[in-house]
């Protein structure tokens, strides 16, 4: 079975958010359990200079893009056993970020065109293409629309994943024209058309023959106006398509026992190395060294979807307690600064690191003893996972991939992997952090039997990808 994986950005090359890993380790389970998957990404001048200096040069065109006659670049490299194409075009991809340029809507049609164009060239045509997000979700449409002609690609199946189903790419319908270089054809309610905008992901949903997304929970949320983003109608239009997929972490890199970004390692058996983590990382950071107050760990991207408006109305009260809060991640202007205030004023008890840094992260999911991610949406959400596989407890909202991962604290049978509030408000989600605390503190054998459940799930991509296999299969045998 051969499947093209088309992503806008990979780990280790390039990450923005949770697609990143997901696009990294999807593919590396699927071809361990024998799928023939290669991963298309842009070829963003970003990559880290390592991995630049190891790709190799397959071939580069020319392809029309609407007016313009375009630069076609194809880089590969092997990692993790995982084939991977990158396209090549500086004027689109040599930029300070992956998205939010004024071109994108561009930048992506180009992508997405160029994915199509290389199937041939490269010698790689798939049974499936696998879109990723409204970054590639314009491959079905090209695909039946202004690619129908070539019989070499005709029997090719299409699948999206929706990542997150808040960005859509919505766009001017000229850019069919012009920048596509199609026509019209589908601009229609069951096409691209959205509001007399064209809708990326809209169209990647009616043209593509399944439609999944992160977790089963999500799949029955997006078929509502409150989670649809205003695609809801067209969602449950296709619904037949759709399906939930939970995903895994990485057990290769996330594992307590072998993580090489942090200093002491653990088990359930030994559990000693994460309290010399906790003290190391309150060694780092300045705060007092003590094993016994409970930490909270926060990595997020700092936006109202990781809900940090419920965060910030909070934490005044929070930090009256004896805790320390541990903070990292960037985002919106006015979060960045309301947390740099809560550490000015509470020095010893709160920490706000307004940065991206892959081992600081790695060491607040090893240290801390409870994490906190009061999402107000969230598909999947990775970093509850992370969190519970190094013993750390996550306290979340109930929604989308949450509900999936995160089972609630019980307290009539002591089952739990954790603690869950709803509905979203800053009053429920305290309460539940003040029943966690009131554990933590006053009894441990509950704490640190939730802390072994939690550490006993199974995040891994095994099943998952299993999922995907039948999805795949199920498609072929149409
Ligand atoms: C997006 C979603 C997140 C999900 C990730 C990977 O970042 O917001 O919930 O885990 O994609 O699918």
């Amino acid at each position: 079975m051969k499947v093209l994986f088309a992503s806008a950005e990979a780990a280790p090359f390039f990450k923005s958010g949770g697609l990143g890993d997901v696009a990294a380790a999807l593919p590396k389970e699927l071809v361990k359990q024998g799928v023939d998957i290669r991963v298309v990404l842009p070829n963003y001048t970003k990559m880290p200079e390592k991995y630049k200096s190891q790709l190799e040069e397959h071939s580069h065109f020319r392809f029309q893009l609407g007016n313009k006659n375009v630069y076609c670049g194809i880089k590969t490299l092997k990692h993790d056993n995982v084939m991977y194409y990158f396209i090549d075009n500086l004027s689109y991809f040599d930029r300070p970020d992956l998205y939010g340029e004024w071109d994108d809507g561009e930048r992506f049609a180009y992508f997405s065109t160029a994915i199509i164009e290389m199937m041939e060239v490269v010698d790689f045509i798939p049974d499936i293409v696998h879109c990723n997000d409204w970054q590639t979700a314009m491959i079905p449409a090209m695909l039946v629309d202004r690619y129908h002609w070539k019989n070499a690609l005709k029997s090719i199946r299409k699948v999206i994943t929706i990542h997150n189903i808040r960005f859509q790419g919505i766009y001017d319908p000229n850019i069919l024209t012009n920048v596509f270089g199609t026509s019209y054809n589908t601009f229609t309610d069951d096409g691209v058309k959205y509001n007399e905008l064209v809708n990326y992901l809209k169209g990647g949903i009616n043209f593509s023959d399944r439609v999944t997304t992160v977790s089963p929970t999500y799949a029955n949320e997006i078929t509502t106006p409150e989670f649809g983003e205003g695609l809801d109608a067209v969602i449950r239009h296709n619904r037949w398509k759709l399906r939930g997929i939970i995903n895994g972490i990485d057990y290769d890199s996330n594992n307590p026992e072998t993580d090489p970004l942090i200093p002491h390692h653990f088990s359930i058996e030994d559990m000693s190395g994460k309290t010399k983590n906790k003290l190391e990382l309150q060694r780092r950071l300045g705060l007092p060294e003590n094993p016994d107050v409970p930490i909270i760990g926060m990595v997020s991207r700092l936006t109202d979807q990781k809900g940090f408006q419920l965060i910030e109305e909070k934490l005044n009260d929070l930090l009256q307690q004896d805790v320390q809060v541990v903070l990292l991640g960037t985002g919106e202007e006015q979060f960045e600064n309301s947390f740099r205030y809560f550490e000015e004023v509470y020095r010893d008890k709160m920490r706000s690191c307004i940065m991206f840094d892959v081992e600081l992260a790695q060491m607040i999911y090893a240290s801390s003893d409870m994490f906190l991610m009061p999402s107000a949406f969230e598909p999947c959400g990775l970093s509850q996972m992370m969190a519970m596989r190094y013993g750390t407890l996550p306290i979340v909202h109930e929604t989308g991939g949450l509900v999936d991962t995160v089972q609630a604290y019980n307290q009539f049978t002591g089952e739990g992997t954790g603690f869950s509030f709803s509905p979203f408000n800053a009053q429920t989600m305290i309460d539940v952090i003040n029943l966690a605390l009131h554990i933590y503190r006053n009894d441990k054998e509950t704490w640190n039997q939730l802390v072994e459940q939690a550490m006993k799930s199974d995040f891994s991509w095994e099943g998952p990808a299993r999922d995907y296999i039948k999805l795949y299969e199920e498609l072929l045998n149409e």
